[in-house]
């Protein structure tokens, strides 16, 4: 069984930090890959860290995770628009959560859609950075269920 996480992350997730700061908080992008790294390392787990601000590059990540212990996914802005990721993640067949950082429920009107959703084992959103690695420990343990 693999013991590998695919972090991926979508458009203008790579501006974190500085991109409106009052919504997605003073993290960077990086500052959330070391807390995945520690979270999947204290459940003995490996994570493939990536970003791309390009729907068909997100596709070519979720297809390229499969066979992995599962994806944690910020598909950004693509959640609410793309059913091309929606097909990616039920066609590849692994274990998905989506993530957000901001509480996107709490937001406009157009983010309370996710054509993604549908298709993941479940969705963790509002809790910043963290919202991550809560997704990490929701795979390690449906993987340990399934050992
Ligand atoms: C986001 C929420 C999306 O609505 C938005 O387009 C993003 C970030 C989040 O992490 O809160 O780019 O996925």
């Amino acid at each position: 069984m693999s013991d590998t996480i695919h972090v991926l992350n979508g458009p203008n997730l790579n501006l974190l930090g500085t991109r409106e700061p009052g919504i997605y908080g003073a993290a960077t992008l990086a500052d959330v890959e070391a807390l995945c790294r520690d979270t999947a390392a204290r459940h003995g787990l490996e994570v493939v860290f990536r970003q791309t601000n390009h729907e068909g590059a997100l596709v070519d990540l979720i297809q390229a995770a499969a066979g992995a212990a599962g994806i944690v996914l910020n598909a950004g802005a693509y959640t609410h628009t793309s059913v091309a990721l929606r097909d990616a993640i039920a066609g590849v067949g692994v274990p998905t959560v989506e993530v957000h950082l901001s509480n996107v429920f709490a937001r406009e009107p157009f983010r309370h859609h996710s054509y993604l959703s549908p298709v993941v084992r479940g969705v963790i959103c509002g809790f910043g950075p963290q919202s991550y690695a809560l997704g990490i420990a929701a795979l390690a343990t449906a993987r340990q269920a399934r050992a």
